[in-house]
């Protein structure tokens, strides 16, 4: 695979493992999207390796692919046994093409440009009839938590750049289309999530919300998210525990075979 960076983001891999398992974990039930046994395939964004564990448990020869040498440590360490390659999605070249292209939390991380060229290499990246299943932050996904960062920024005269991309399910599926593919199923489900500690809120915006902040007096930054995560409270705090507001899109799309092109043409 050729590898080239797109996305240089720097992860804590233990604290990922250890504090946000919750992100593989809810993965295992997007693997029942898979249509047949012994399949090929590519977990993109791989992240520590949990959800291509399980594509090999499942009996799929299955190997990774994370732009993180960070995580990509962990996974080797974690599962020495299996493969795990070091590649971006939006330059994705692969030696052979699989039956399965997987990828769990991932795609809200390309810039909305640059999701053309990435579903381009996916469709290269795939056999015909070659099955992408994939679920990632969905329209409104999170919305309560970037809001209130948003209104902290700026109260403080700050503008607040939404790091993430965060489709509908008509935007993206015009996309997969576009680009080639045949959906056969796309869901935009709301799945508030448990985060873990007192400090869960707090702890997942320094996890994941990296980009808005930079440049900024890390006392700043810090008052900032303080005073959010107080003003969510109210809304993401019960029975003594943080939730965030997740919304997932969730889809099934194949590489449409030469039979299939013409109904892109009517
Ligand atoms: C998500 O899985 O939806 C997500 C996680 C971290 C940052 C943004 C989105």
């Amino acid at each position: 695979m050729e590898v080239i960076w797109a996305l240089n983001i720097s992860w804590d891999a233990e604290k990922y493992t250890s504090d946000f398992s919750f992100v593989h974990q809810y993965g295992n039930s997007l693997l029942d999207l898979i249509d047949g046994e012994n399949l090929t395939v590519l977990d993109l964004g791989c992240g520590n390796g949990a959800l291509t564990k399980e594509l090999a448990v499942r009996g799929h020869d299955a190997e990774g692919m994370d732009a993180s040498e960070e995580l990509l440590h962990t996974a080797r360490t974690n599962h020495p046994e299996l493969r795990f390659q070091q590649g971006d999605a939006v330059r994705l070249r692969t030696e052979k093409p699989y039956d399965v292209v997987f990828s769990n939390a991932v795609f809200h991380w390309i810039d909305r440009e640059l999701q053309p060229e990435m579903l381009a290499r996916i469709f290269d990246a795939l056999k015909p009839q070659g099955q992408l299943i994939f679920e990632f932050g969905g329209y409104g996904n999170n919305a309560l938590i970037h809001g209130a960062l948003r209104r902290e920024f700026e109260k403080r005269k700050l503008a607040y750049h939404m790091p993430f991309y965060f489709p509908t399910i008509g935007e993206y599926t015009s996309l997969l289309e576009q680009g080639g593919f045949l959906v056969r199923s796309a869901l935009l489900l709301d799945r508030p999530t448990k985060l873990n500690g007192g400090d869960g809120l707090y702890d997942w915006v320094r996890m994941f919300v990296k980009t808005p902040f930079e440049g900024l007096h890390p006392a700043v930054a810090e008052e900032i998210i303080q005073s959010a995560v107080e003003e969510l409270r109210a809304v993401l705090y019960h029975g003594g525990s943080w939730y965030a507001d997740y919304v997932r899109l969730r889809c099934k799309a194949v590489k449409a075979p030469p039979e299939r092109e013409a109904i892109f043409t009517l």
